[in-house]
């Protein structure tokens, strides 16, 4: 680990060296990382900024594993396996990109901006949280569109509602909101988050429930999906369990 800061209230960023990862890392991928001490399976990640030699990511605590993560030090060293999973796909271009984000979705967001432009797209991001305290206000020069459901910054309402339409549209949040990006947008691209284990596509441990019938492994042909493929409804929208592996 090279450095860490807060960027809203819960919410942290962490760098760390990792070249190879850092030279090929697409929007929506994400590593799977390991500590000394840590839990039995790795943690999944998405890569926020990748500069040089060097990767972020967005950290937020929610149990055993991220707490440990957030108390580590620059200098200690973390295992980190990646990229991984199947990111973003700016490839057929359009003209206009939104980038739609909510809370920890803001993640995937800095290397969308960066992959759109480099396709050769105009980019609107709208950014939205419930509260201006934890809206993670990083942009790297691209003007935002903030939303929060209180009105204490930006727009009052969701990001869903905020954003404008396009040809291309990314978003990456809750699954509660990537559902409502479904019903308005049924070809975007959404980054959608699950319990995960290996992060290689061997444990099945990260099934996602599809429209057509059947799962897909969000480590290996997601974590980006096109909305209408999800089956929304048989996708907690909280993951309802606690387990710590
Ligand atoms: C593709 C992908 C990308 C992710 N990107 C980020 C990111 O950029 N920043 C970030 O902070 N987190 C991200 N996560 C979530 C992160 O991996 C989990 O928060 C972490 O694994 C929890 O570990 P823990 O040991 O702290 O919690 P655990 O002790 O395992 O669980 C504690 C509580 O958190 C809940 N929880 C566990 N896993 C998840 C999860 N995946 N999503 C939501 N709640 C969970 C459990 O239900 C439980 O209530 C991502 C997950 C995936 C699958
Ligand atoms: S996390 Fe093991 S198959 Fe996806």
């Amino acid at each position: 680990m090279t450095g860490k800061r807060q960027v809203a209230r819960g919410t942290f960023v962490v760098g760390m060296r990792a070249p190879e990862i850092a030279a090929g890392v697409r929007a929506g991928q994400f590593v799977n990382l390991g500590w000394p001490g840590g839990p039995l399976l790795r943690r999944p990640f998405s890569v926020y900024r990748a500069e040089g030699e060097h990767i972020e990511i967005v950290l937020k605590v929610v149990g055993a594993g991220t707490a440990q993560l957030l108390a580590m030090e620059p200098g200690d060293r973390l295992s980190c396996l990646g990229p991984l999973g199947r990111g973003f796909d700016f490839g057929n271009g359009g003209r206009q990109a939104v980038l739609v984000s909510g809370g920890l979705g803001v993640a995937p967001m800095l290397l969308a901006a960066r992959d759109a432009r480099a396709a050769g797209m105009n980019i609107t991001w709208v950014h939205g949280a419930r509260t201006a305290a934890e809206l993670c206000a990083e942009s790297d020069g691209d003007t935002v569109i903030w939303a929060t459901d209180d009105g204490s910054q930006g727009i009052q309402g969701t990001a869903v509602a905020a954003a404008p339409d396009a040809d291309v549209i990314v978003a990456c949040g809750p699954n509660r909101m990537l559902a409502a990006v479904a019903g308005r947008w049924p070809g975007a691209q959404v980054a959608v988050e699950t319990y995960m284990g290996c992060g290689t596509g061997v444990c099945l441990g990260c099934a996602i429930p599809l429209q057509r019938g059947g799962y897909d492994r969000a480590c290996k042909e997601g974590p980006v999906y096109r909305a209408a493929d999800v089956d929304w409804p048989a996708l907690p929208s909280h993951l309802p369990y606690a387990v710590t592996i």
